[in-house]
């Protein structure tokens, strides 16, 4: 049986400085939306099952604040603090999609995965 967490958040706090084009999801409210996350997290007791990290840039600022959830691999954009409890409920303890701030899987960048696609892992 594994310990590990059932599922990781991730969310960008990615900060490229004021004004910048490729604008910043920290900026936007990616700080903000974290703080949130974890405190919610571990108010309903979730702290130990689902982890809520900060990282870089994940490559889709055009739809930041940008949050990804794996192991599922959605992807959620536009995500602000007062979304939380929508995600928690429903992707976290609810099992589904939360369909009005995932981001167009036809829209994220990157290169679709049949056109260039990896071997799965074969772990001994
Ligand atoms: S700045 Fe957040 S995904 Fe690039």
């Amino acid at each position: 049986m594994s310990a590990s967490y059932q599922r990781m958040i991730f969310v960008c706090l990615n900060d490229r400085g004021e004004g910048h084009p490729k604008g910043s999801c920290s900026r936007d409210g990616g700080a903000e939306l974290l703080d949130r996350l974890r405190a919610d997290l571990h108010e309903r007791d979730l702290k130990r099952v689902v982890r809520a990290v900060g990282t870089r840039c994940l490559g889709q600022c055009s739809h930041g604040p940008v949050a990804l959830v794996q192991p599922e691999d959605v992807w959620y954009g536009g995500v602000q603090e007062s979304d939380v409890s929508d995600l928690i409920d429903g992707h976290v303890l609810g099992g589904r999609v939360v369909e009005r701030l995932e981001i167009d899987p036809d829209k994220l960048s990157g290169v679709p995965q049949e056109e260039h696609p990896l071997p799965p892992l074969d772990r001994p």
